[in-house]
């Protein structure tokens, strides 16, 4: 045999693309070649892969090796192929049945002790092995709980390459195949639900805010003085929304399958995720970028959830105008000059300030000596970029200790609000069935205006505002689409004046 195959999986952004390794031993002198667009780690993985081999007791064959992987033109990165590139090795060389490798995806980084190591995206690449026919997959053990994610797909979880080769020759299983995960339901996905709606106290109009936007997916702000409970509010608005289906359970988990943020063991995510990147955060960080590998960053993370920004000034400015692409068009680009890669990136913003740089008090008083020229540079550093994109603004007072203490009775708790939120995008999925949107946020603009028109006379105040000026036309399609979430959770079969002017006010963000 001078000619082997085996299979492995290229990531570009979250998704995978099937990578042919082919190994040919030809008479010549000792050398190994790598052909096929490899990257740094790539080269680095001749040594890494003849270290492994040799020190499984295998036989490193002294002659030209020659290392194809193809589709040539698919950027391929990262140590994953290590174990493909070495089985093809070994049965290009007659050390395993030639045939042995195939029908399977190894997906491994190799120690230099022939120990077989986790990689990120398994996830995703399992998906794609399985798109394409491949349905067993060799991988590490720490990958082998996020593999078995895919129905349908045989798991080989190994220790050690010289394991893998003792099972391509016919002899045992390497470890012994545990049951595949139980993917009933969500009880895998990670207890996130600790917090309750409930623990925010006084705020009611915050808290209603942040129901209707968890129905429609609407951005929201929330502007008010330290220890008003934004942080805390923000907090607990993934709690009422609903949790993930499966299509979006599995994109999610993809997406923190390549950033490596998964925690072994996890299961699928079916919670929505909250980010909240530090207002130090870099560009890369928020949405996304790396040079060798792409990974996504914070607007990823935080898709089909929420991208909370506390303390929003604070961010760097260049941070703030990056998020308007994935804000736009819900996912995030990038560039390099071998690649484009693509990750999702819908999420709810939830944007958080105090009204002013010094953070002492909302309207000028105790301990605060900002000009109000101050404040408004301060919060003007929102205003272009983000504020344009946020739907629902609030702004909250400080609650006093009475008000807390008679709050407790009334507060609602995070379950009674999330089956009210469940309910309303219920009414949404039913309306726009066979439009490609599935929450009121995401509505086009001409779109809405055409098919979605509140009940007649009810755009009379939103006239109003657009003739005194206090509402751009852009504006106006913001309120309709917050009404109509108004009306989704009052089970309107439509928004009337009422909820208009409740989405009016939300808009002006004007405390009432
Ligand atoms: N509405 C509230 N109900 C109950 N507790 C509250 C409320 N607001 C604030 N607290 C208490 O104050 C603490 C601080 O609240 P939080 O961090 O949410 O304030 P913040 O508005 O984010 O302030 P900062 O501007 O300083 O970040 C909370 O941990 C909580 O104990
Ligand atoms: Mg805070
Ligand atoms: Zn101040």
């Amino acid at each position: 045999m001078a000619l082997a195959r085996a299979h492995s999986v290229a990531l570009v952004g979250v998704r995978g693309y099937l990578i042919e390794v082919e190994a040919d031993i030809a008479q010549g002198l000792p050398a190994t070649i790598l052909v096929g667009l490899p990257d740094t780690a790539l080269r680095e993985a001749r040594d890494r892969i003849r270290a492994a081999i040799v020190n499984s007791a295998e036989k490193w064959p002294q002659s030209k090796i020659t290392v194809g992987l193809s589709p040539a033109s698919l950027p391929k990165r990262g140590s994953g192929f290590d174990a493909a590139i070495a089985i093809a090795i070994l049965a290009a060389a007659d050390a395993l049945p030639p045939s042995s490798p195939a029908g399977i995806m190894f997906l491994a980084e190799l120690g230099l002790d022939g120990r077989l190591r986790p990689v990120p995206g398994v996830l995703p690449a399992v998906v794609a092995a399985a798109a394409a026919g491949l349905n067993t997959v060799v991988v590490a053990a720490g990958n082998a709980a996020e593999a078995r994610l895919v129905p349908g797909v045989r798991v080989i979880c190994a220790g050690s390459l010289a394991e893998v080769a003792i099972w391509l020759r016919g002899g045992p299983v390497p470890v012994p195949e545990s049951p595949p995960a139980d993917r009933s339901g969500g009880a895998l996905g990670p207890p996130l639900r600790h917090k309750d709606l409930a623990e925010v106290l006084g705020q009611s109009e915050a808290r209603k805010a942040a129901e209707i936007c968890a129905a429609g997916g609407h951005n929201l702000s929330l502007l008010g003085p330290p220890g008003a409970g934004k942080t805390m509010l923000a907090e607990r608005l993934p709690t009422i929304l609903p949790r993930l289906d499966p299509a979006a359970a599995l994109e999610v988990t993809s997406i923190h399958s390549v950033a490596g943020t998964l925690p072994p063991d996890a299961g699928l995510l079916t919670e929505p995720p909250f980010c909240a990147p530090h207002h130090t955060a870099s560009k890369a960080a928020i949405v996304g970028g790396g040079s060798t590998v792409i990974r996504p960053g914070a607007a990823s993370l935080a898709h089909r959830g929420v991208l909370f920004l506390d303390e929003a000034p604070e961010f760097q400015r260049d941070v703030l105008d990056a998020l308007r692409q994935p804000l736009e068009a819900g996912e995030v680009i990038i560039a390099r000059s071998a690649m484009c890669a693509t990750f999702p990136a819908r999420f709810t913003l939830v944007l958080a300030a105090n009204p002013c740089p010094c953070a002492k008090s909302s309207s000028g008083g105790a301990g605060c000596g900002c000009s109000p020229a101050t404040r408004r540079r301060y919060l003007g550093r929102l205003s272009g970029p983000l504020l344009d994109r946020v739907d629902v603004k609030i702004q909250l007072q400080p609650v006093n200790r009475q008000e807390m203490l008679y709050d407790r009775k009334f507060t609602e708790t995070s379950a009674v609000v999330a089956a009210r939120v469940a309910a309303a995008r219920e009414r949404m999925a039913h309306r726009l069935t066979g439009t490609p949107w599935r929450l009121n946020a995401e509505i086009p603009g001409a779109e809405l205006r055409r098919s979605f028109p509140p009940e007649p006379g009810a755009v009379r105040p939103l006239d109003r505002a657009m003739e005194l000026g206090q509402v751009s036309a852009r504006g106006a399609d913001k309120i309709v689409r917050v009404a109509w979430s108004v009306a989704d959770l009052a089970g309107k079969p439509r928004p009337g004046t009422d909820e208009i002017n409740v989405a009016i006010s939300l808009w002006l963000g004007v405390s009432r």
